[in-house]
């Protein structure tokens, strides 16, 4: 706790210091903001259009990307617990796509999945209310049948930001680090192996990861913090496959905020694991010299198969730099040591329990039907979840429509209940969690993130009614 003062400030007081749901600054990256047709009232009303278009995606080269609204990664969507969204969604694309928004609690008719594709020149309109207690990062992509890992590849992911009105953070600049890589061929086209080919093989297997990194759109970017200033960064791992171990040069990290939103207690860490489609907030305190460096990097991390390694896995790469300002010091801020309450799901209130097995491209022996229920639950039923991973190499899991608190991993206990939509079992881990299907039937996914996985079958349907 070297560098955190963590006395258990009240949680109303410090709410109280909080102005509007806009921080002190926010620093997107490059991604433009969704903006309501009609601002003031709780209802957000934007349009979403999907359609190509020509990027320099890397400097003085032209690609042609898929693109929201124009940009990639698609415009920032922010919200406040409570309202009401109504999002007109218009497909320009030349195939059928979906928007899914990843860790959402909402109906079955706004998520999004391959049940309801928008076909090429048609439109949707997403409505759903976005649930109290729900504040955190989320991201929206496309989630149409065995097409995910391609589109959104070519460009189509955005991130969410949902704002409590009575944040328990003090305002704090601001952060929103869109992760994602791609692979590009030398004239600045997308580079998507040909079917057949050696690399394509690869991709089936590993997922298709590509060595530029993006922050944003951005490319190894610099952002400046004053000695002493405390920072709160929003980090969406939008990669189809890349797994990012974070690490920032001789800091700390309060990591305060999962998939669901903030934790009870923050927790200093050294380094964080971001698997596909995970979210985390961290507090970064500016510990740094006045006019110094520092650099976020992804440290190696071996999810891959021995078979399956690409050669350059061990290698870290630089995400971003942290620069110190010339300016002397800020006093230190208090962080608060509890942010919310999150009471644990009962055990003794879980009806039922499941085992979910995967395997390569598969999720208990099976692939992907869209005829066919594998799961069944009942509306207001909780339930335990074990999870295991057959196999040599990681594979995050998630489950639509419901955030879930994990119990343990490999037997070993959370140390604190959070709210989690996906969760990363490495190769031959096992996980369970606990939830509670408390609104919303409807058909619900649950599969592997690694979109290439998806793509191939490794997903399932789960049939709440
Ligand atoms: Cu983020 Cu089913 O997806
Ligand atoms: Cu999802
Ligand atoms: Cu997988």
């Amino acid at each position: 706790m070297a560098f955190w003062t963590l006395g258990i400030a009240d949680v109303a007081a410090q709410s109280a210091i909080v102005e509007g749901r806009e921080p002190p600054s926010i620093h997107t990256h490059g991604l433009p903001r969704l903006e309501d047709r009609a601002p003031g009232a709780a209802i957000v009303e934007v349009d979403l259009v999907a359609a190509t278009a020509h990027l320099e995606l890397l400097p003085g080269r032209s690609s042609d990307v898929f693109a929201y609204n124009g940009s990639v990664p698609g415009p920032l969507l922010e919200v406040t617990e409570g309202d009401s969204l109504i999002i007109h969604v218009r497909n320009d694309l030349p195939e059928a796509t979906t928007i899914h928004w990843h860790g959402l609690h909402i109906p079955f008719v706004a998520d999004g999945s391959p049940f309801h594709p928008i076909e090429p020149g048609g439109s949707f309109t997403y409505a759903f209310r976005i649930p109290t207690g729900s504040a955190g990062t989320y991201w929206y992509h496309p989630h149409p049948d065995h097409r995910a890992a391609y589109q959104v590849g070519m460009g189509l992911f955005g991130a969410i930001i949902v704002r409590d009105p009575n944040d328990p953070l003090p305002p704090l600049a601001e952060h929103v680090l869109v992760l994602s890589d791609n692979r590009f061929r030398d004239d600045g086209s997308i580079d998507f192996p040909e079917a057949g080919t050696r690399v394509a093989e690869m991709d089936e297997l590993n997922g298709r990861e590509g060595d530029v990194i993006f922050v944003g759109s951005e490319i190894l970017p610099t952002l400046s913090i004053r000695a002493g200033e405390v920072q709160r960064w929003r980090i969406v791992n939008a990669s189809g496959a890349r797994i990012y171990r974070l690490a920032l040069d001789g800091h700390s990290l309060l990591h305060v905020g999962s998939d669901g939103g903030l934790f009870e207690h923050p927790v200093e860490v050294d380094e964080i694991l971001l698997a596909n489609g995970e979210r985390v907030e961290l507090l970064v305190r500016g510990t740094g010299e006045p006019g110094s460096r520092a650099v976020l990097k992804a440290l190696p991390y071996d999810r891959y198969m021995a078979r399956g390694r690409p050669d350059s896995w061990n290698e870290p790469r630089e995400i971003l730099t942290l620069r110190y300002t010339d300016d002397p010091p800020v006093e230190p801020i208090d962080i608060p040591g509890v942010l919310r309450r999150i009471d644990a799901l009962p055990i003794a209130d879980a009806d039922t329990s499941r085992t979910i097995l995967l395997q390569q491209g598969r999720i208990n022996g099976k692939t992907m039907d869209m005829g066919r229920v594998d799961e069944q639950a009942s509306l207001g039923a909780t339930e335990i979840w074990e999870v295991e991973n057959l196999v040599g190499m990681d594979h995050p899991f998630h489950l639509h429509g419901f955030q879930f608190q994990v119990l343990d991993r490999n037997g070993i206990p959370e140390p604190q209940p959070m709210w989690k939509d996906t969760v990363n079992l490495p190769a031959f881990g096992r996980a369970r969690f606990i939830v509670r299907f408390d609104d919303f039937a409807g058909k619900w996914m649950f599969h592997c993130h690694i979109l290439d996985h998806e793509d191939q079958g490794m997903m399932s349907i789960l049939q709440v009614e």
